[in-house]
């Protein structure tokens, strides 16, 4: 029984052949994935996080961005070892076993399924501030979760089923449109510094550190959402022109500029608006009303608001392309029912597997605030990275003969070092955090005994993927 739980998918089963096109190169992969991170995370959550920390948010901010770098640093190890496109689902079946592998999957439906409602939500956030700009309001008990002032978040749910439309359509993102997107986000958000500095006061800084490094810790749980998103290169790795080569590029790439760009946009807003005068509701669209502040008029905060829509609104589409990709990838194993694999011959897309995960999502997307969306998002992304930064040792142990593009330095120095911050960074999450999250993997694990194990196509022989 233990050793058919973690039976382990060979390495030849799922590196090197691609059925896909290898159209991807090294600029489309790093901007897919800047495109898969910059989101609701810095347009939202930063506001909610202030208030834990303080200016230190700063130290928030570069915590959460070493603890995903010392991820980057794995995932891009076994991305150029193990180039396919299940990510870290597909790297742990092959170094830890089927259980932990489905235990990955589970996770990352956190990291991919909540993490759309989450983003979701911090679009709504935005379309509201952009009508009020033209007078028009969605009533509150519609523009909200109960909790947060509403019944009913309508635009979130709105948002979900206009982008599963569209991918039922097959409208995954072209390296194009993709790359005007982020192009896009980039310029917003230097835009939004540039307006926010011309209201920077200096005295907004002291005291750095009003509320010790618990704070520095807890905000750092909650700004590791604006993280996520550097492994999505990992999704594509069958779609790469040279992966061993490019995707540690990309993976790390991704996440100095990212990590450059939001300590830019933090001290713009920090200088703008003392600390203590954000609220800890996760309803505004913070950037905006900053900007609003800062010119005494509506202009720049009408400009962030429509740059925040579409660059979340992209966000939202490749999450939950994402989401449906990893679905796909666990059905083709067995671990999941075949309908997640099923292809429409019209569309040539997973409808069934897009209609389930959409409708899945809008639920808790309608009725569960940001803060704790996003928390239960970062929980669920923590796990898999700590079991990808244990991937790495195995893989090394057990097959150091796989030519790999990159290596992780000063190893095992630094995912052991990764897996402690992780547990550090999860200590500071909410306890209903926790219980949520503890509910889930239970379930997980009944579905996993109940169906995967017994219907596993490595179980019954085959180990193709
Ligand atoms: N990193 C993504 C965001 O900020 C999830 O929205």
């Amino acid at each position: 029984m233990a050793s058919s739980l973690f039976r382990l998918k060979p390495v030849e089963d799922v590196a090197g052949h691609s059925e896909l096109k290898r159209t991807m190169g090294r600029s489309a992969l790093l901007f897919f994935s800047v495109g898969s991170i910059i989101g609701s995370g810095i347009f939202v959550i930063l506001g909610v996080a202030i208030p834990k920390a303080g200016p230190a948010v700063l130290l928030s901010f570069l915590l959460a961005a070493f603890v995903a770098l010392l991820s980057a640093l794995s995932y891009a190890e076994l991305a150029s070892a193990i180039p396919a496109s299940g990510s870290s689902y597909s790297y742990t079946y092959v170094t830890l076993g089927e259980i932990v592998a489905w235990v990955v999957g589970w996770m990352l439906m956190l990291e991919y399924g909540v993490s759309v409602a989450a983003v979701a939500v911090g679009w709504g956030q935005y379309l509201n501030s952009f009508l009020g700009a033209f007078g028009v309001g969605i009533p509150e008990a519609l523009a909200g979760p109960p909790g947060d002032g509403g019944v009913f978040n309508v635009p979130a749910l709105i948002i979900v089923l206009a982008c599963a439309f569209l991918l039922i359509r097959g409208a995954s993102e072209s390296a194009r449109v993709n790359t005007v997107m982020v192009i896009l986000k980039v310029g917003i958000l230097v835009f939004f510094s540039v307006v926010a500095f011309t209201a920077f006061d200096g005295s907004n800084f002291a005291p750095f550190l009003p509320l010790g490094l618990l704070g520095v810790t807890a905000a750092a749980g909650q700004v590791f959402f604006s993280y996520i998103g550097f492994d999505a290169a990992s999704t594509a790795g069958e779609e790469a022109k040279n992966p061993r080569r490019d995707l540690p590029f990309a993976i790390i790439g991704s996440l100095v500029v990212v990590t450059a760009l939001y300590l830019l946009v933090t001290v713009a807003a920090l200088g703008a608006q003392n600390w203590q005068t954000y609220g800890d509701s996760s309803s505004e669209a913070i950037l905006a009303t900053i900007a609003d502040t800062a010119t005494g008029g509506r202009w720049a905060g009408v400009l962030i608001a429509l740059g925040a829509m579409i660059s979340i609104f992209s966000v939202v589409l490749v999450t939950l392309y994402g989401q449906t990709r990893i679905l796909f990838a666990m059905g083709r194993d067995g671990l999941l029912p075949k309908v997640f694999t099923r292809v429409s011959p019209r569309s040539q897309t997973p409808v069934a597997n897009t209609v389930i995960v959409a409708i899945a999502i809008a639920i808790p997307a309608s009725l569960v605030s940001l803060g704790q969306l996003a928390e239960a998002t970062s929980i669920g992304t923590l796990g898999a990275f700590a079991v990808v930064n244990i991937g790495v040792i195995v893989l090394r142990r057990k097959h150091p003969e796989i030519p790999r593009g990159f290596r992780t330095p000063l190893f095992p120095v630094l995912p052991v070092l990764g897996i402690i911050l992780i547990v550090v960074i999860v200590s500071g999450l909410d306890p209903v955090t926790w219980l949520v999250f503890a509910a889930w993997m239970a379930v997980g694990l009944v579905i996993y005994f109940a169906y995967s194990r017994r219907h596993s196509v490595l179980g019954r022989g085959g180990g193709a993927t």
